[in-house]
């Protein structure tokens, strides 16, 4: 008999060593420290260098949630990589169990952008439910600094790199308490990484594409304006499926895209700011890394203690959004 609840037992993270405080941003592009700090909450960011990988920070984060959920990477059975930016296009999970010597996992990658995590953590609770899986390993990782347009100060200064990961176990107590995830791509245009090619004749009658993939593009007012009302909006409507009430949340840990977006959600839903988790000051916002980030810091500082409710969610391109309350710990 399979136990069908689920468990997050372990975290760990990962963020490139090179940091990149605002005011050295003013060397690339008319902006300033104060105006950074003040829209965003973001003091400095973490960058990849060429020489560190996509899959190299996953694995060092992943090794971490392996460890504090006293388990060995060959008992894994499945890995989620979310991410939006892997090392290799057909996807970088598989080099991720590689590394780590999960032999037993089937890996793969999932792409929700700045939502990737919360759709990865319903996605890998489903295998878990169904009895197929008991050991799950879900990383959330980007370097987004891949993909930015350094002339851009509209997005520059927003993002940076880094990895997060947790292990789910398959429990006899449900600790993923409820859930809601939705998507709108008819909004798709406010947020962009997209591929642009030209024709090129391959064969006379037949043209194929050849290009690349064009940095991010953001109207950010319409992204501030879609978090600010539909995030409240679901999570009341994942702490309703899970029965509970906001009071009885111990923690909010929202994708970390911008201090002023965390303020107004946590004002909407009547959550005190000391119950607001929050690292944008250090790493900006890491897209699909964001939330586990957050939330092995919050651990490992014992903010976040067994069982601690959190409710999370996730947001971003897509657009996509979700919310997740979930207990921490066994
Ligand atoms: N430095 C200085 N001035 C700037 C900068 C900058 N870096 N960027 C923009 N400005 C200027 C603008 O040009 C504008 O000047 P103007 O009035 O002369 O035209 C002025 O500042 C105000 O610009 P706004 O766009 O109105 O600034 P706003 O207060 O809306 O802040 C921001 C912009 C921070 C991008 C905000 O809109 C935001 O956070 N939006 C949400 C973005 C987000 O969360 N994106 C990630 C989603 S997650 C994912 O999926 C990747």
């Amino acid at each position: 008999m399979h136990n069908l609840g689920i468990a997050i037992t372990g975290s760990g993270s990962a963020v490139p060593a090179t940091s990149l405080h605002n005011q050295r941003l003013t060397e690339l592009v008319e902006t300033s420290d104060d105006w950074i700090a003040t829209r965003t909450g973001i003091c400095q960011r973490r960058l990849a260098l060429p020489s560190e990988s996509l899959s190299v920070l996953a694995t060092a984060a992943s090794n971490q949630a392996i460890a504090s959920a006293g388990i060995k990477p060959e008992d894994l059975d499945l890995i989620l990589l979310a991410t939006s930016t892997p090392d290799d296009l057909f996807g970088s999970a598989c080099q991720v169990q590689a590394k780590l010597g999960a032999i037993k996992a089937v890996a793969f990658d999932l792409t929700a952008a700045c939502s990737g995590f919360v759709f990865g953590l319903v996605t890998a609770a489903q295998y878990i439910r169904a009895g197929v899986y008991q050991n799950v390993l879900l990383i959330g990782a980007d370097i987004l600094s891949r993909w930015v347009d350094w002339q851009d100060r509209r997005t520059c200064v927003l993002f940076g790199d880094g990895a997060g990961a947790v292990v789910l176990q398959a429990s006899k107590s449900d600790r993923l308490l409820g859930f809601a995830l939705k998507s709108d791509g008819t909004q798709n245009h406010y947020l962009n990484l997209g591929y642009t090619g030209s024709s090129q004749e391959l064969l006379s009658g037949i043209n194929v594409t050849k290009g690349a993939y064009q940095p991010i593009t953001m109207n950010g007012k319409e992204v501030y304006r879609f978090a600010v009302q539909k995030v409240p909006e679901i999570i009341d409507k994942a702490l309703f499926q899970a029965n509970l009430t906001v009071d009885q949340i111990d923690w909010l840990l929202l994708h970390q895209a911008n201090q002023r977006i965390l303020d107004a959600v946590a004002q909407r839903l009547n959550i005190p700011e000391d119950k607001v988790i929050s690292n944008l000051a250090q790493y900006g916002n890491t897209s699909a890394a964001s939330i586990p980030l957050a939330l092995d810091e919050a651990v490992r500082q014992g903010k976040i203690k067994p069982n601690h409710i959190v409710a999370t969610s996730g947001f971003g391109a897509g657009l996509t959004w979700g919310a997740a309350i979930f207990q921490w710990g066994r």
